[in-house]
């Protein structure tokens, strides 16, 4: 189904907590300093066990496996086993690269799969339910990394993680809420035993000894298991007497991919991000690029002329994701020519800050060239100043709301990331073309931006978060927060947002954080602004490098979110 725009807004609300109450500063505005290592993540229970892998000896990758599979026990709602992600690092020598371990449509899938026989998107199939995963890749990816760079054997890694599930941690007050809302469509969708369909509340001991026990059989045979073993066997079988349609030779050929990083310089910074099928690091290199000739400082934070300025980038920015970014195995990606200086200033030749744009009159850019909610992030710096930039996900909350019983863990809901049908928008408003189309085997386009930042050559930021389309414009903020307003990390953070992606054309803030004068002065310019949703956006997890050399933490307030270190 496609879930009108406002969705996107529900589902952000229930995986991230309540809203802000006053200007969005809701904690301290001083993050944890850490001397020499540092793991940012949604949950203290996953940066604990990150941090006690780092202590044993274990490095940034070492540490990626044992957080993700934490996330997967302890925040169900977007960490997991059956979804997917992608990775970006940067090496304490400075060598860079990224992993791309996004689900993939099944061999089975084809492009009218979601559409009815009128040509009509069929709501909910590809958000809910058995035909609406992707093949899974956050094994793959996990080991994959581990395997090129980690230090530790995985075992060792997964042990606390196993632990975890078998022992049980004590569920928060968001997450009990979170679980609360899903309850019946969890009991809908898997039968009234199904094993979150049981009440469960704030302070109980959440234990899960059937994941304790798949993630047991991981430790011992690796990847393999997930794969080809007894996990997938199973896994196969649910889909195959289901109706589903993920089959053995799609779990047995799944692959992560090595990518070359998008990199591209704003003033004197090097940003390092992911590349397609994300299309995180374009649209931000695209954005940031189109926001480099204008003074934002003098502007000042979150005055109208800031806000128009970052709006006017981001609806050009995300005009030209929605028809040229897919899957780059699949499509051409014209990445230069997106991200050409003199193309992406022409782009902005059109705006005055007198008044708006209208999205209607933006469409993509022309290029010169003839041919052709819920979601997680976790930053990673070890005591070498190696540094991981990890967002990982089922896309919606609790993905499909598919969940195996006798694995324990949910299935993903990445297949509405593509487009069902050219021009008719997903969950999160997103409308796209051909190059997004379904084909067995391609890789939805993804917003997830995990991104690393570097200045004077040395590591200076690493940043990620949830929220679907609006992931790219909070990484931005965050970036600008800090290296134009000289926030600190945690304040960076806390500061509200506000975002814009072309379609539908509409400005929309965070709750009760920008005062009405402003409001009325962007209105009368002539923006369309979402005034009946006034959502969180974006739980951003992110390190700062001081100028001493420590670590400062950012942990939204915005959710549960922990960082430690030592
Ligand atoms: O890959 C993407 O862009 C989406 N599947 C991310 C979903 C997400 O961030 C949901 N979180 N609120």
């Amino acid at each position: 189904m496609l879930i009108p725009y406002r969705s996107l807004f529900l589902c952000l609300l229930l995986v991230s907590g309540p809203p802000l109450t006053s200007k969005g500063q809701s904690t301290s505005s001083q993050g944890l300093v850490a001397d020499h290592a540092m793991v940012v993540s949604a949950r203290e229970e996953a940066s604990k066990i990150g941090i006690e892998i780092l202590r044993q000896g274990g490095n940034a990758f070492d540490a990626m496996m044992a957080t993700e599979m934490a996330l997967a026990v302890s925040f169900p709602v977007a960490g997991n086993l059956g979804g997917g992600g992608f990775l970006v690092y940067r090496m304490a020598d400075g060598r860079i690269g990224s992993l791309d371990y996004r689900e993939k449509a099944p061999l089975g899938a084809s492009k009218n799969m979601y559409l009815d026989k009128d040509g009509n998107v069929i709501p909910n199939l590809s958000t809910q339910g058995i035909l609406a995963s992707g093949v899974p890749g956050t094994l793959a990816g996990i080991f994959e990394a581990q395997a090129k760079f980690g230090k530790l054997k995985p075992k060792q890694i997964l042990q606390p993680v196993i632990d975890l599930a078998r022992n049980g941690y004590v569920v928060t007050k968001n997450q009990a809420e979170s679980l609360r809302m899903h309850r019946q469509i969890f009991i809908q969708i898997n039968g009234l035993n199904t094993f979150f369909g049981k009440e469960i509340k704030e302070g109980d001991i959440l234990k899960q000894p059937v994941l304790a026990n798949t993630l047991e059989r991981i430790a011992k045979y690796g990847r393999p298991e997930f794969y080809k073993g007894e996990t997938a066997k199973i896994l196969v079988n649910y889909f195959q007497s289901n109706g589903g349609i993920i089959s053995k030779k799609d779990l047995a050929q799944y692959k992560a991919v090595w990518r070359d990083p998008i990199v591209f310089p704003y003033r004197d910074l090097k940003i390092i991000s992911m590349a397609p099928p994300s299309s995180g690091g374009i649209t931000l290199g695209q954005i940031m690029s189109m926001l480099e000739p204008y003074p934002l400082k003098k502007l000042g934070h979150h005055s109208p002329e800031y806000i128009q300025v970052l709006v006017e980038a981001e609806r050009r920015a995300y005009a030209d994701r929605n028809h040229y970014l897919g899957d780059p195995d699949f499509v051409k990606i014209p990445t230069n020519q997106l991200l050409d200086s003199a193309y992406l200033k022409s782009r902005m030749s059109n705006f005055s800050f007198e008044k708006a744009s209208k999205s209607a009159d933006i469409a993509r850019g022309d290029l010169s060239f003839s041919e052709s909610m819920e979601t997680t992030h976790y930053s990673i710096v070890d005591s070498d100043g190696n540094a991981v930039s990890v967002t990982t996900t089922l896309n919606g909350a609790y993905g499909s709301k598919v969940y195996l019983e006798e694995l324990g863990f949910f299935m993903n809901n990445e297949m509405d990331d593509f487009s069902a049908k050219a021009g008719v928008p997903n969950m999160f408003g997103l409308v796209g073309t051909e190059a997004n189309s379904i084909a067995p085997g391609k890789r939805m386009l993804s917003s997830m931006t995990p991104t690393l930042v570097e200045k004077e050559g040395k590591l200076s930021m690493v940043v990620g978060t949830p929220g679907g389309s609006t992931i790219i414009t909070t990484v931005l903020q965050i970036i600008l927060n800090v290296y134009e307003f000289d926030m600190g990390m945690q304040q960076a953070v806390n500061a509200p947002r506000f975002h814009h992606q072309w379609l539908p054309d509409l400005v929309n803030f965070e709750p009760k954080a920008f005062g009405t004068a402003l409001v009325n002065q962007l209105k009368s310019k002539g923006y369309l602004l979402n005034e009946g949703n006034s959502p969180i956006i974006g739980k951003v997890d992110a390190i700062r490098v001081l100028p001493n050399g420590k670590l400062e933490g950012g942990a939204d307030p915005r959710g549960d979110d922990k960082a430690l270190g030592y």
